[in-house]
């Protein structure tokens, strides 16, 4: 059964979005990709919420059904007003995933995270045999981290080891723990862990297993040479 009680539980994206027409183009393009019956990954944020909705569109226009494996609260409470239904990685395997991205660069090296939902994405990413990351041209770099720090995901224990570590990478020029704006402190994420956002002035091959290698790091948001198709 659905909920219908009235609650507005699937807001965070009524607010104006940032280049709509450019997202609602790509978004509709990447919904011809959707055959009867599939399991599709959905990574979060708004490009994301909107090929979501055009992925419901084209369903409903043709008769087509699919599942969601979602990526963060959001997402999945965009599933149930639109009573598309969700399934999760450890049960299922998506036979293909959509994500957006916060920067591209020519090599379609990939940072994402400023929505917080960075691990589940990354999950989510390296479980789909195809994934398409679907941008507007404003996301495109010619420097990864020209624009946007590099979200990392850290253990609440290891704030202070982390931090110690993230400040001695090569390229880094700042680390910042991410501060919540509705909550006083500072942003938990959806695993209970906290977010540095790590400013680079390079980015060189090898930084998101440099990355992943310090103790209490539980993800970040780096993606360096992934199989991805851009949209
Ligand atoms: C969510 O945590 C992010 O990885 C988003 O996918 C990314 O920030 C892109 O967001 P927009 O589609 O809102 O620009």
């Amino acid at each position: 059964m659905q909920w219908n009680n009235g609650c507005k539980t699937d807001e965070v994206w009524q607010r104006d979005i940032k280049n709509r027409a450019l997202k609602e183009k790509a978004a509709r393009k990447l919904a011809l990709r959707l055959k009867d019956g599939e399991v599709v990954g959905a990574g979060s944020g708004s490009t994301s919420y909107l090929t979501l909705l055009a992925l419901a569109a084209r369903a409903e226009r043709e008769g087509l059904s699919f599942r969601i494996i979602p990526t963060s609260i959001e997402i999945e409470l965009t599933c149930s007003t639109l009573g598309i239904p969700t399934t999760e990685l450890k049960v299922e395997r998506p036979d293909w995933s959509f994500d957006g991205a916060d920067e591209v660069d020519a090599d379609n090296n990939i940072i994402k995270g400023r929505g917080g939902a960075l691990l589940r994405e990354k999950l989510v990413i390296a479980a789909s045999p195809e994934v398409y990351i679907v941008i507007d041209k404003s996301k495109l770099v010619k420097r990864l981290g020209q624009n946007f720090p590099v979200p990392v995901e850290v253990h609440p224990d290891a704030v202070q080891l982390g931090c110690e570590a993230l400040n001695k990478l090569p390229g880094v020029t700042d680390v910042v723990l991410r501060q919540a704006v509705a909550k006083d402190g500072p942003v938990i994420t959806e695993s209970g862990n906290l977010i540095f956002d790590v400013y680079f002035s390079i980015i060189a091959a090898g930084t998101e297993q440099k990355l992943k290698s310090i103790i209490g790091v539980v993800e970040s948001g780096l993606f360096m040479g992934y199989p991805v198709t851009i949209i």
